[in-house]
């Protein structure tokens, strides 16, 4: 008999506190109603298969089992494989922890929430992949134990990853970060922009392609050198990014949406001091300023020229929505509007 549930999460976006977080400062972060979606179903056989199917950027199928046969790999296939490595992690925790397995498994992906964009992507494979399959396996899936498990998960694969995103992706709304305690929080919705640089240069090689897997690590990274480097003045840009995410947390709360646009400009500006504006992202959110923005910052870690500057901007469009949208189009990002505190895991029996 067919049997098949499907597990689908938001993604997020950080509106202040970035990388602030890492050292412990306050954050504030978002769903936005952008999805990735899994499919867990049987198959005849044994061992897994993948399908990642329609996100932005690639599309491949691989077999996991005893043979990690790969099959139809194309386009970005660095990092389609990155991905790869979050839901063959999970197979495995689950594996490891609750000793699932033992039969024929096809595991479906499909997503709207472009890769390595600062949007959250890592993190909803994994929430989504642990939510299905512990579903689909008739494990406990209350959503703090998923949640748990996905970012033990995320953490197996990157190294370090805060728990802004899982929480997110598991719970939806806003949450509030600070000394890497998760709160969660109602606010009012807001209308954003999110401009994605989000294309891999053709020019760029194989080896330089996957580097960026590892992007916000290597951008991380290089903000603790620099912090190193710069200690005292660095102590207060990080006090004065705390201190903003508490005024953002009023403003929001009394709905003065001039002010949290003005905070915003702040929090892009501290961002840019430690170095991780890349010129493409800068330039969105000038324009998006100049074009009567109440608000715009780069959200998640940033970019890195070198990397041809991909990552994404958040935009308080007020009355000037539209024209910034044409802007950023011209300029050559992916334009999309979003809208904050979106539902979080929802999983369903659909066979
Ligand atoms: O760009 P993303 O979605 O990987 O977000 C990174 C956010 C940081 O604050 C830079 C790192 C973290 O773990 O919170």
């Amino acid at each position: 008999m067919m049997k098949q549930i499907r597990a689908s999460v938001p993604a997020k976006a950080i509106l202040f506190g970035e990388h602030f977080v890492v050292y412990g400062k306050r954050a504030l972060a978002t769903a936005i109603n952008r999805r990735l979606m899994v499919v867990v179903s049987n198959r005849a056989g044994r061992g897994y298969h993948v399908k990642i199917d329609n996100i932005p950027t690639f599309g491949l199928q691989m077999v996991l089992g005893h043979e990690h046969r790969m099959a139809y790999p194309y386009k970005d296939f660095d990092n389609a494989s990155k991905s790869i490595a979050y839901v063959r992690k999970a197979i495995e925790y689950l594996e490891t922890e609750y000793g699932i397995g033992g039969q024929g498994v096809e595991i479906e992906i499909s997503s709207e929430i472009p890769l390595a964009a600062g949007l959250g992507s890592s993190a909803a494979t994994c929430v989504a992949t642990i939510a299905a399959l512990k579903h689909y396996f008739s494990l406990d899936s209350d959503l703090e134990g998923i949640r748990e498990d996905a970012h033990s998960v995320e953490k197996a694969v990157q190294g370090n990853a805060s728990p802004v995103d899982t929480a997110i992706s598991t719970y939806g709304g806003y949450v509030q970060i600070e000394r890497a305690k998760v709160r969660r929080l109602q606010l009012p919705e807001l209308d954003l922009i999110i401009g994605t640089i989000g294309c891999i240069p053709l020019s760029m090689g194989i080896n330089k392609s996957s580097e960026f897997s590892l992007k916000t690590k290597k951008i991380v990274e290089e903000v603790k050198v620099r912090k190193e480097s710069f200690e005292t003045v660095f102590k207060y840009i990080f006090d004065a990014a705390d201190e903003l995410t508490a005024h953002a947390l009023r403003a929001m709360e009394r709905g003065d949406f001039a002010m949290l646009g003005a905070l915003m400009n702040i929090n892009h500006g501290l961002l840019d001091a430690i170095g991780v504006v890349p010129r493409r992202l800068s330039e969105l959110v000038k324009q998006s300023q100049e074009l009567g923005a109440l608000g715009a910052k780069v959200t998640g870690a940033g970019g890195l020229d070198n990397m041809g500057g991909v990552g994404s901007v958040l935009v308080l469009p007020g009355e000037a929505g539209d024209r910034i949208k044409v802007a950023m189009e011209v300029a050559g990002a992916l334009v999309k509007g979003a809208k904050t505190g979106e539902a979080g895991l929802k999983i369903e029996r659909i066979g």
